[in-house]
């Protein structure tokens, strides 16, 4: 270790508390990597403060000291966001983990940035209540997290991103100011949104500790159904027809191509198959209704309109807690990626809804041209535009070829009229490209915004700003 790198270290230790600092070597393997494609990286030092006034005294020790700080919450960004730089010290939430308040009338809660989503669903179900952003990774992900990266998830169709429902935040900036704007109202257009600012960006201008979270009434019916569709422009017509049945009851709406349903319904291995056949596309799509809603026949008179006009082939209807979770187990595969392809390549790509299907006959296309071997899965948030891409390219084995796939993926986005993170963020996988989506006098007004509150550079240094 350099003298300099060692005299950081000792004095970091000497600013803060005893049992918040672990050194580099010390420091465990899930620690030294998030769920994006990258080889693990030890950092100098792994911070886990316990309270807010620990996260600004570290911030502050750090920034005096110009060592460069990477926030982590439950590390299943996929954006690379929350993964190591050498010589930088990563900062945990973990242990600033707890629902503190929940105000029923007002249908608020107050809570720490290290609790985990699974546990803000059960805290806020426990009084009859609902927060309803809702993700595969929700066991492990943080509200911190789920800020930082705007998250999205498979409610968005119905209650917004992360950012619609989030009424407050207390943060830390880099030099270890703490900013209260834990605002509870649902209306206060008093001066500047300050937590807009800190909701999606990635950790690089300032620490979330706490935050106001909305709750929504839990809905007392929730139907479930899988649809099978002969193909894409069915897509459409289907969410067209439920937009206009349901209205705000149609809560989900998640599309699976045969190259992602078929394939995983295969190699998941404890699925049950609902249909004898395949078809050309497949969507899950759930309604919920409130005190006499019989939501369940509305969906189904929907549906079977549907399949007399030949827009549904085949439709399975949840009817038990089990069929629901297997109507659901496909959509839910995502975590099995590891197991069942390797290491990927991913992307959470954004274009208009009517584009998707010729966005996902263009990437096979040009990633099977480029890459014969190349296995492509394609399906998303199709009622929000946002199509999931994951490639893995057997041939290559451990170095997938992320430069020239992004190259190849991002062109034919591009092409569509689309973004290149509808909700994974931009990390430092995606750094290189932001300007293909954000225009350059836009750039520069992030880059002033990150230089006022960041002024020298600590937080999460190259990630997301090119
Ligand atoms: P981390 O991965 O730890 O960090 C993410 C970013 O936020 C990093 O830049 C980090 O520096 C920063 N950060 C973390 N905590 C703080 C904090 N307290 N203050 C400041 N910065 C902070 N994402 C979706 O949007 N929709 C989905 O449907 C979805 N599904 C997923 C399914 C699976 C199986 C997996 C593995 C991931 C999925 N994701 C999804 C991605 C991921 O879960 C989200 O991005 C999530 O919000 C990350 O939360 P985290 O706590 O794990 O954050
Ligand atoms: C999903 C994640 C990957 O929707 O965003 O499955
Ligand atoms: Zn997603």
């Amino acid at each position: 270790m350099p003298t300099d790198t060692a005299e950081a270290l000792a004095a970091l230790a000497a600013a803060l508390p005893k049992g918040v600092l672990t050194p580099g070597p010390a420091v465990e393997p899930r620690y030294r990597h998030d769920w994006s494609d990258q080889d693990p990286t030890e950092p100098l030092a792994l911070l886990r403060p316990r309270s807010t006034a620990e996260v600004a005294a570290a911030l502050a020790a750090c920034n005096r000291l110009g060592v460069a700080v990477v926030p982590q919450g439950g590390l299943t960004g996929l954006a690379g966001g929350a993964h190591p730089i050498a010589g930088a010290v990563v900062l945990s939430l973990e242990r600033m983990n707890g629902v503190e308040a929940v105000d029923e009338v007002g249908s608020t809660m107050t809570v720490m940035a290290g609790t985990p989503l699974a546990a803000v669903q059960a805290a806020a179900e426990a009084v009859g209540l609902q927060y309803p952003v809702d993700l595969g990774a929700r066991g492990s992900c943080t509200i911190g997290g789920n800020l930082s990266t705007n998250a999205g998830g498979v409610r968005v169709i119905r209650y917004g991103m992360t950012r619609e429902n989030v009424l407050g935040v207390e943060f830390v900036l880099a030099d270890g100011t703490i900013v209260d704007a834990l605002n509870t109202m649902l209306k206060n257009n008093a001066g500047y949104d300050l937590k807009q600012l800190l909701i999606g960006a990635e950790g690089t201008l300032g620490i979330v500790t706490r935050a106001v979270l909305r709750l929504q009434p839990k809905p007392a019916r929730v139907a479930t159904a899988l649809c099978a569709l002969p193909g894409f422009p069915a897509m459409t017509e289907l969410l067209k027809s439920l937009r206009g049945r349901l209205g705000p009851a149609l809560t989900v709406f998640e599309g699976m191509w045969p190259c992602y349903y078929d394939f995983m319904a295969d190699r998941l291995g404890t699925v049950r198959k609902p249909f004898g056949r395949t078809h050309g596309a497949y969507v899950l799509v759930e309604a919920s209704g409130f005190a006499e809603d019989d939501v369940q026949a509305r969906l189904e008179a929907a549906l079977s309109g549907l399949i007399e006009a030949g827009t549904v082939e085949d439709v399975v209807v949840a009817a038990s807690e089990r069929d629901v979770r297997d109507l659901w187990a496909v959509r839910e595969g995502v975590s099995e990626y590891g197991r069942i392809l390797g290491r990927i390549i991913g992307y959470d790509l954004g274009v208009p809804i009517g584009a998707m299907g010729a966005l996902v006959e263009a990437l096979h296309r040009d990633i099977e041209a480029r890459w014969p071997d190349a296995r492509v899965l394609c399906y998303g948030h199709v009622g929000d535009g946002n199509l999931h891409v994951v490639v893995n390219v057997p041939s290559a084995g451990g170095h997938q070829p992320h430069d020239e796939m992004d190259v190849v993926v991002f062109a034919a986005t591009r092409g569509f009229g689309g973004t290149i993170s509808a909700e994974h963020g931009i990390g430092t996988l995606k750094r290189p490209y932001l300007p293909l989506a954000r225009s350059d006098a836009a750039i520069a007004v992030m880059r002033r915004v990150k230089a006022a509150l960041d002024p020298a550079g600590i937080l999460n240094p190259g990630k997301v700003l090119p």
